[in-house]
């Protein structure tokens, strides 16, 4: 279960959710000083998504370091009568380089439904973006035996047909292991990722045998070594650890060449 030789290249994400003021970007500023110092041995690349009010702002402290920068949400459209709604293009300009899409807070609280989060990586891929693709199942669906027919029928669903190793990142988070404290067991995790590797192969060939796959869900620095050493598992996507420095550096830490 356990992964010796890396094919691919980790990525660790953070998603500072709607947290974050201006005095907060100290705490981004120390983690780009630490991936981008000399010798550092960073196993992963690393990317942080702030809210859009700070994005811009990252992005350019962040420039010529190792520090990636990122949003957590597109609008599928290029421009127009979308008041409120932020399109890829804008995030692109802003110095973003990827985007959340499908993040399971959005489907709930949004309403968004795989196909809508399909455009939106399209537009995140229109834009330049790659697009970072979450999906889950409930503590209700997980208890009734539906996992791997959730995820599997939410990755076909939202996962648009140009996707390729280089334009996306799926991240399986459970939606019960967000924010909880709860994580799925390594064997359960395993499992989800092995049958999503399958999906991706299948319908995408060789980039779908390269397309990196984050767990998310309440990884933290005393388990993501654990989490990061299984099979399919290409990194983590952070919430809560991510918004300070001394967690998210520990847990990029668990990421050697
Ligand atoms: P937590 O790490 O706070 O559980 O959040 C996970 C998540 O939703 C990241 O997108």
């Amino acid at each position: 279960m356990t992964q010796a030789i890396r094919p691919i290249r980790p990525l660790v994400a953070g998603n500072w959710k709607m947290n974050g003021l201006k005095a907060d970007l100290a705490e981004a500023l120390r983690v780009r000083d630490a991936v981008s110092a000399p010798g550092a041995d960073l196993g992963a690349d690393v990317l942080i998504c702030p809210p859009v009010t700070l994005l811009q702002a990252l992005a350019e402290a962040a420039s010529g370091s190792k520090l990636l920068v990122g949003a957590q949400d597109c609008a599928a459209a290029a421009s127009g009568p979308h008041t409120g709604d932020l399109s890829a293009e804008m995030l692109r300009d802003a110095g973003a380089v990827a985007t959340i899409v499908g993040h399971s807070e959005r489907r709930a609280a949004h309403g968004e439904l795989d196909r809508v989060v399909r455009r939106k990586a399209e537009a995140a891929y229109r834009a330049g973006l790659a697009a970072i693709v979450c999906v889950g199942e409930t503590s209700g669906e997980r208890q009734s035996g539906l996992t791997l027919e959730i995820v599997g029928r939410q990755l076909s669903a939202s996962l648009p047909d140009v996707a390729t190793a280089a334009n996306t990142i799926v991240a399986y988070e459970p939606i019960w292991a967000i924010g909880t404290g709860l994580t799925p067991t390594p064997a359960d995790v395993a499992e989800v990722h092995s049958a999503m590797r399958e999906v991706l192969v299948k319908r995408f060939g060789a980039e779908g045998a390269r397309m990196r796959l984050l767990y998310g869900g309440s990884v933290k620095p005393d388990n993501a070594a654990e989490i990061g050493s299984i099979v399919d598992v290409d990194g983590a996507l952070v919430g809560g650890a991510s918004l300070k420095s001394n967690d998210f550096l520990a847990i990029i830490a668990t990421y050697k060449n």
